[in-house]
């Protein structure tokens, strides 16, 4: 029986990419993990129209403190038998430039953006590396090119896209894949955060963001990990 773990499902991304997930029938078991037990609650409720409820699994946490993390994964072991993939969606910004930038803020920007990645790869690795499976970073352009008024953020990306490459050529002997994605602009609570003005309706949606993570998710997929694969969509197409 196959698992998947996804974070981030409450919204944007996440919730969009364990929706479609649901349509594909890729993995047997699904293990959401969120800190907002209602936005949880109702991605699993539009999956369940999809696969049964039994085959979706909901762990309260917030990413904030990853020390938890082992409890849960060890949780999602026992309940479902397996980890075979880990999509690490889940995100956090507070856009300020350096000299209003705290140390409070730059280091729960870390916990959540890096240090929790970080955590949950470790944790399910020491299940996957039996078995192999695959693992997905969300990333983003930010962390590509510098963005000013954005130090926290982008650097957090900069530092996931790093790990995503180490890992990819770490984790490679136990068949595991790493892939990479960074989106560009997508209409979601948290590009809202970075960027209030902006006219939604003119940016990517999360569904085509997910379209592409559920592809590279796909145990069929053999060729993309390893790159820092950028999701951006033309205007107007
Ligand atoms: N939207 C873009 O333009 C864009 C571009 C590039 C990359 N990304 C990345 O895409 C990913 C998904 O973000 P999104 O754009 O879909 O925005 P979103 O709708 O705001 O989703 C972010 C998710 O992360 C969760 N999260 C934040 N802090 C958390 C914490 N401490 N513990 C547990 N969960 C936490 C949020 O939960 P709550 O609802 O409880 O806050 C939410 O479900 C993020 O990694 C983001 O950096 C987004």
């Amino acid at each position: 029986m196959a698992t998947c773990i996804i974070t981030g499902v409450g919204s944007g991304i996440g919730k969009a990419t364990a929706i479609m997930l649901s349509h594909r029938g890729y993995y047997d078991h699904y293990a959401l993990i969120g800190r907002n037990a209602a936005d949880m609650a109702a991605t699993a409720a539009a999956m369940s129209c999809n696969i049964p409820a039994a085959a979706i699994h909901t762990y309260n946490l917030d990413l904030s403190a990853p020390e938890g993390i082992p409890e849960v994964v060890a949780s999602i072991v026992a309940t479902t038998g397996s980890i075979d993939a880990l999509l690490n969606i889940a995100g956090y910004t507070d856009p300020q430039p350096l000299l209003t930038t705290s140390l409070e803020s730059f280091e729960l920007t870390y916990r959540v953006n890096v240090y929790a990645p970080f955590m949950l790869m470790r944790e399910c690795v020491k299940y996957m590396k039996t078995s192999g499976g695959k693992i997905l970073n969300v990333a983003s352009t930010a962390g590509m090119t510098p963005r000013p008024g954005w130090l926290s953020y982008a650097s957090s990306k900069a530092a996931l896209i790093s790990i995503s490459e180490t890992l990819t050529a770490e984790l490679s002997e136990y068949g595991i894949m790493v892939y990479c994605v960074s989106p560009g602009r997508c209409a979601t609570k948290l590009r809202r955060r970075l960027a209030p003005d902006e006219d939604p309706s003119t940016i990517m949606q999360p569904e085509e963001v997910a379209e592409v993570i559920c592809n590279l998710i796909n145990p069929a997929e053999k060729c993309l990990d390893g790159q820092n694969i950028v999701i951006r969509k033309m205007i107007n197409r």
